[in-house]
């Protein structure tokens, strides 16, 4: 594991609030209807890949799911889902890893991504991360990766990050993931600043 990377982190989410982080979202509602859109229902199996303290997984057990993998460099990030979750807090299984050097133990039937693969911006990290993809996911799993789109920040919290539109995006996974549908989504952070993104969904084929 990038020791820098995962202290850059921990000491993101051990020093601030959640609200205070440009990528707080209240309503995971573009990652849903994504993952509506490709079939998922309470009883499919999902891995939110750099989950931090997102509120997908609080989204997806209030539906229902009861297959829910948060991973994440920063031990402290699921520490705060824990807390918020309550007595639901051990609804869900925590990974602390570094996806480009996780190795699946199981499949997912959906694997979720919002602005954690931006942040590999050495080919040789997106190899791993791909390899990862392609062990965790069953043909006819489906992905849902996030990224800031061509129009985006340059950076997100203070790290440099590449940035992707469907296309662009699709070639990185190579033949094996079809996409299937990109979606423009502008996120607006807490202190009303928009950010470009791009949604896309992938079928593992
Ligand atoms: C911008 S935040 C997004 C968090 C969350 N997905 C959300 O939508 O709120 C990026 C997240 O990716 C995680 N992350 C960054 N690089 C990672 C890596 N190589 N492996 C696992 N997690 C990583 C960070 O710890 C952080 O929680």
């Amino acid at each position: 594991m990038d020791g820098d990377r995962s202290g850059h982190w921990e000491a993101v989410y051990s020093t601030k609030r959640e609200s205070d982080v440009s990528w707080f979202q209240q309503d995971p509602a573009t990652s849903l209807a994504l993952m509506a859109s490709a079939g998922a229902t309470a009883a499919s199996s999902v891995i939110d890949i750099g989950g931090g303290a997102s509120r997908l997984v609080d989204a997806l057990l209030a539906r229902g799911y009861d297959d829910v993998t948060v991973l994440d460099l920063s031990a402290a990030a699921l520490a705060t889902v824990r807390r918020r979750l309550g007595p639901d807090g051990d609804s869900f299984q925590g990974i602390v890893a570094d996806i480009t050097t996780w190795r699946p133990r199981r499949r997912y039937d959906v694997w979720h991504d919002r602005a954690a693969f931006h942040f590999l911006t050495d080919a040789a990290e997106r190899a791993a991360y791909v390899a990862a993809l392609r062990a965790a996911l069953p043909p006819d799993g489906h992905a849902v990766i996030a990224t800031f789109a061509l129009d985006g920040p340059e950076r997100c919290s203070g790290l440099p990050v590449t940035r992707y539109d469907g296309e662009s995006l699709a070639a990185v996974l190579g033949d094996d993931f079809e996409r299937l549908e990109t979606v423009a989504h502008s996120h607006v952070t807490p202190w009303g600043a928009p950010q470009s993104f791009q949604f896309s969904l992938f079928r593992r084929v």
